[in-house]
């Protein structure tokens, strides 16, 4: 028989330290993007929520917006980076097949002892990112955790399509997550239905593109309709059972995060979970856009900077997408 192996000390808990933020500073409004797609400002204000989007600069990439937000996560957790034993990205726009976006964000802030990965979850991706950090941690084998999502969408949206062109933007959103002697990181309820793939997909893959390039190469993709439906019907139930999960009621909730999707999306989660009034709701997406994995903590950073939120109480975590998939958790704000 084989000597055991060692297993590492593992920890009761883990918790959210700090949070930042990166937006490119070009606005783009609805209607720089109505005149590409026959729409209005106000179909897309009263269909979506959204009135301005931001678009990222060329030389501005995913690792660029993420280090930016990552940088201010750090400082604000006051964590030495080489302290830092993971990086973790949530992307599915890094233009590279490899190496990883979370390589080069490690290096570029300082986080010299960690392994580095990216997580490819599409709108779901913050979340899921969060609840392996939360395990990771829990089980002792990293103590502290960088969680980005970061996306540069406009690189892999069609201008010219009516269904996508004006929900998405760019931008990044950071998390540095480290141990609690009390776990302040509830279960993540997540999953994945594959029998839905094509329902948001790529237009086609790189080999087919590179077999019969087209006019325009591969590109985002969706069903709108399809995938609104899906949310109402099972995001509710997925955020439902976060907070089960977590032992609490929505009584207990200061704030409901969701993955900004649309605002329509936003409210029907809100009737059908039956939240209290004192519940504080992200509304980022009016002035953020779809920013896919970034959503989440760009709406967490935006309300504590607003003062909308404050630290110490409990918020309800989100996301869904392409996959489709979905996680959930109920979190403490730092
Ligand atoms: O982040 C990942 C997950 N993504 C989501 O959760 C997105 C979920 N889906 C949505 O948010 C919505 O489906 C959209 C905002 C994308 C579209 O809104 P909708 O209310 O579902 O619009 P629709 O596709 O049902 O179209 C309604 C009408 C149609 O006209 P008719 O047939 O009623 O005359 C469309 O042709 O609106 C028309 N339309 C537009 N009109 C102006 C569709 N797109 C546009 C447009 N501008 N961009």
């Amino acid at each position: 028989m084989s000597p055991a192996i060692t297993p590492v000390a593992g920890r009761p808990g883990s918790r959210i330290l700090s949070v930042g933020s990166y937006l490119p500073s070009r606005v783009v409004g609805n209607d720089e993007i109505s005149a590409l797609i026959d729409s209005s400002d106000q179909w897309i204000r009263e269909r979506s929520g959204i009135s301005e989007r931001r678009r990222a600069s060329a030389d501005e990439t995913v690792a660029s917006m993420a280090t930016e937000a990552a940088t201010k996560a750090i400082a604000r957790a006051g964590i030495d980076p080489s302290e830092i034993s993971m990086v973790l990205v949530a992307t599915v726009t890094h233009p590279f097949q490899t190496p990883a976006a979370a390589t080069e964000v490690a290096f570029r802030v300082g986080a010299v002892n960690a392994a580095a990965s990216d997580l490819g979850a599409a709108c779901a991706g913050f979340c899921y990112a969060i609840g392996v950090a939360d395990s990771l941690i829990r089980a002792g084998t990293s103590k502290y955790v960088l969680v980005i999502g970061a996306e540069k969408f406009s690189d892999f949206v069609s201008w010219s399509d009516r269904g996508t062109a004006f929900i998405f933007g760019d931008g990044a959103g950071a998390v540095l997550l480290g141990p609690s002697d009390i776990p302040r990181v509830g279960p993540v309820i997540w999953g994945a239905d594959g029998g839905q793939i094509d329902v948001i997909t790529m237009s086609q893959s790189w080999t087919d593109y590179r077999d019969n390039p087209g006019e325009h190469y591969p590109h985002l993709t969706m069903q709108g309709q399809t995938v609104f439906r899906w949310a109402i019907s099972e995001v509710s139930k997925v955020t439902q059972r976060a907070i089960d999960a977590a032992g609490i009621t929505s009584a207990d909730l200061a704030a409901f995060v969701p993955h900004q999707a649309n605002m329509r999306i936003t409210d029907a989660l809100v009737r059908t979970l039956k939240l209290p009034e004192h519940v504080v709701i992200a509304r980022d997406i009016k002035t953020s856009g779809n920013t896919s994995a970034a959503s989440i903590p760009l709406a967490l950073d935006h309300l504590l900077e607003a003062g909308e939120v404050t630290s110490g109480g409990l918020a309800l975590l989100v996301g869904f997408g392409a996959g489709l998939a979905f996680a959930a958790q109920v979190v403490e704000i730092p």
